[in-house]
């Protein structure tokens, strides 16, 4: 059990896990109460009491604050990192900024479709091709990556972890090979800030990208990118607006001078009480610490893999390079029912369905006994079943 106690009870925080197994982290994850306090009363005030609650000071500082916390949590300087909106907008914004001629851009055939989809409008260039590397069982092998990065290759886009299957990638090795041969990486990493250590720099990647409300617990609305100095300053964002100017608030129609950071990639007014939500999150998570918060997570994915390996018809999808997502199949049965069967429990289990598959997030509010209650329960449906 005292393997199990790196993380503090957080109950008081996430009050719903008293009476739900929340295991679905990588679809939505809670936000703690703190967090919750502190949006609702910036949007509750903004609401009442509009510029009294919000004058242009406090709007630098807001976004100021947001690339402070999340310089540290991917292990930057502020000045390379942009607020955006949606994790969605972040990639769209990035690649279409490349404005690419010609050449190949690398992912892989089971990214999240908001990762290879900009791709293929950027393809309907008839000198741009996408390759999309292609995965065995479901895993993507690291060399089939790195033979697809050539001369020819523009960038690669991939994300940290992947959404259905928890595999994580060796961003290193893909980002020395790219840079060897003039290309670019491009990062979704949703599914892994929050609780796998980051550390851009050392890891050399180009940008990487994270949204608010997966592993990072903060509300919906908010995404922040690392983007490169080198590659910020090359660049020249595609979409503008206000807020793209490095004297915004002159609010001058005749010129556009994009600020000397990656500050230059933000153009619009926005929901800001996310991201207000957002920097109190990582300082919440920085708090409890994302080492801690990694050996809690992982601790629970081996123990769940270990439990599923005892139970009759289970394929484990998961690869040995995982994160905290586990990901399972089930010889002939109706996942959708054993879905279903495990909502209507005492204390129901909330997990996810994707592909005819289980998919299960672990983070730092879930329990050895949360990983225990599953696996007893999936035991019990299929004896009954089998009876
Ligand atoms: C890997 C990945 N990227 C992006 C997204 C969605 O990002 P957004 O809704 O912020 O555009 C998801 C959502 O599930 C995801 O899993």
């Amino acid at each position: 059990m005292g393997d199990f106690m790196i993380v503090k009870d957080l109950s008081d925080d996430f009050p719903m896990i008293r009476k739900v197994n929340y295991l679905s982290t990588a679809s939505i994850g809670l936000v703690p109460n703190p967090v919750i306090e502190t949006t609702k009363n910036f949007f509750t005030e903004m609401a009442r009491k509009g510029t009294l609650a919000l004058d242009e000071e406090k709007e630098v500082k807001i976004y100021e604050n947001l690339r402070k916390e999340g310089s540290q949590l991917l292990n930057c300087n502020p000045k390379d990192i942009a607020v955006f909106n949606s994790v969605s907008e972040a990639l769209n914004s990035v690649a279409w900024s490349l404005e690419l001629k010609e050449g190949k851009l690398v992912s892989t055939e089971i990214e999240f479709p908001s990762v290879s989809y900009p791709l293929f409008r950027i393809a309907e260039n008839e000198n741009i091709t996408v390759k999309l590397v292609k995965a065995d069982n479901w895993t993507i092998s690291l060399d089939e990556i790195l033979a697809e990065i050539d001369e020819t290759t523009k960038a690669v886009f991939i994300t940290h972890v992947e959404f259905l299957t928890g595999q994580q990638h060796d961003l290193k090795k893909i980002t020395d090979q790219a840079h060897d041969f003039g290309s670019l990486v491009v990062v979704d990493g949703i599914q892994a800030a929050g609780y796998l250590p980051i550390d851009v720099r050392k890891l050399g990647i180009d940008v990487y990208i994270t949204g608010s409300y997966k592993w990072l617990l903060a509300p919906f609305g908010t995404a922040i990118a690392y983007i490169s100095k080198d590659l910020y300053e090359a660049l020249t964002p595609t979409f503008v607006g206000w807020r793209s100017s490095e004297d915004m608030w002159d609010f001058n129609p005749l010129e556009l001078k994009f600020p000397p950071t990656a500050m230059k990639f933000e153009y619009s007014t926005s929901a800001y009480g996310v991201k207000i939500g957002l920097a109190e999150a990582i300082k919440y998570l920085h708090e409890i610490g994302i080492n801690n918060i990694y050996h809690h997570n992982m601790k629970l994915s081996e123990l769940l893999i270990n439990e599923l390996k005892s139970i009759e018809n289970v394929r484990i999808i998961t690869p040995e390079k995982k994160a905290s997502i586990v990901t399972f199949k089930i010889k002939d049965v109706d996942l959708r029912k054993i879905g279903e069967e495990l909502r209507k429990l005492k204390r129901p289990i909330e997990l996810n369905i994707r592909q005819n598959m289980i998919r299960i997030s672990l983070h730092v509010y879930n329990t050895e006994e949360d990983v225990l209650q599953l696996i007893e329960n999936l035991k019990k449906l299929f004896k009954r079943r089998n009876a």
